[in-house]
């Protein structure tokens, strides 16, 4: 079974072509941060218009590049949500279109479920069942996977995503837009302990988040720090970047391990874009080892937005039977 992936839910087009005994035979993904650097964030109805630009010349580099006619594919998966609507709707249309136009089935695939299965399209696949940390610009969600289409949500963000919060901080930090990387980048120089920002929702029970507050202590340390210093200096700006960074790198773990003793697992998984950040997964490779389990992540690209996963997870859904009709439509909200 051969399936084209289309994913369109926010900022990058991104298109592939899974094969179930060869894996992944091309994949392409075009960032619209360029588009969107001047504003400091994504604006809808640019990123609606560079999907419409970039998605079909995209599935022709894509079919070119895997050397494939459409006649050899089995069937289109689109991200049908959560995301932009317009967004959304770009990739949708296209796919139901195309999918319409070559006569195979569409289906439409929930974009969480793309990244919680985008450590499938590696050669060490984790088993079911197992612990899920998604950790996106718009999601922060610890799932128990138990099976496709098996999934308990076990805690999640009552406020900012962690990439979310990722931003905001860095672009306190005068950072561009998406700032996480960058900030990531700029913590390699920080001190340890020149700050200590707390570690939200950790002393009390549960496996929800709380990520908004780690902005607002930031803001309060470059407010008293500016006052003090007039220019805050390169070092304090990587100081409170670490210390951002450790906080919430460690209230992910604190959560991670306590799921998964709470599930009785030993199995974690981690995506989403926070998921390419490699003091998390440094640190979540500690906690596993001590509880003699594993972490399992995909390659950096595929943690965030890819047509890959969502190939990936379409082809799981169709031969699960699911497919649309006609009517297609877009979901800007969707719960996993
Ligand atoms: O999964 P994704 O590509 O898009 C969404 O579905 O949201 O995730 C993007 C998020 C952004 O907030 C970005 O700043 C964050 O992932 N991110 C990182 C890193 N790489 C991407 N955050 C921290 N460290 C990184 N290395
Ligand atoms: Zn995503």
């Amino acid at each position: 079974m051969r399936i084209l992936g289309i994913e369109t839910s926010c900022d990058e087009t991104g298109i592939a072509i899974y094969d179930e005994s060869q894996g992944i035979m091309a994949h392409r993904i075009y960032s619209q941060i360029a588009v969107h650097a001047d504003y400091g964030g994504v604006v809808p109805e640019l990123a609606s218009r560079d999907h419409v630009r970039k998605t079909i010349p995209l599935i022709k580099e894509v079919l070119k590049d895997a050397n494939m006619t459409p006649q050899e594919l089995d069937g289109v998966a689109y991200t049908a949500g959560p995301g932009l609507v317009g967004a959304l709707l770009v990739g949708c249309s296209i796919g139901r279109s195309l999918a319409y136009g070559w006569n195979i089935p569409a289906v439409p695939v929930h974009h969480m479920e793309g990244h919680l299965l985008a450590p499938m399209l590696e050669d060490d696949v984790p088993e079911f069942p197992f612990v899920a940390l998604l950790v996106s610009g718009g999601h922060t969600m610890l799932v128990r996977v138990d099976g496709i289409g098996h999934y308990q949500l076990l805690g999640e963000s009552v406020d900012d995503a962690a990439g979310e919060a990722f931003d905001k901080t860095a672009k306190l930090l005068g950072l561009d837009y998406p700032g996480g990387p960058v900030l990531a980048k700029m913590a390699e120089q920080g001190e340890k302990g020149k700050y200590k920002f707390p570690r939200p929702m950790t002393d009390r029970p549960g496996l929800d988040f709380s990520f908004s507050g780690l902005k607002t202590f930031a803001a309060n340390c470059i407010r008293k720090e500016t006052e003090q210093q007039g220019v805050m200096s390169e070092q304090t700006h990587a100081d409170i970047a670490y210390a951002f960074q450790e906080a919430v790198v460690d209230t992910l773990a604190i959560k991670c391990r306590r799921a998964l003793e709470q599930c009785q697992l030993k199995r974690l998984v981690i995506a989403g874009g926070v998921s390419a950040n490699t003091e998390l997964r440094a640190k979540l490779a500690q906690i596993t080892a001590k509880l003699k389990g594993k972490v399992y992540y995909p390659r950096p690209e595929f943690c965030t937005d890819n047509g890959a996963m969502i190939a990936y997870a379409g082809m799981q859904r169709l031969k699960a039977g699911v497919t649309t009709d006609l009517t297609f439509k877009a979901t800007p909200r969707w719960p996993l």
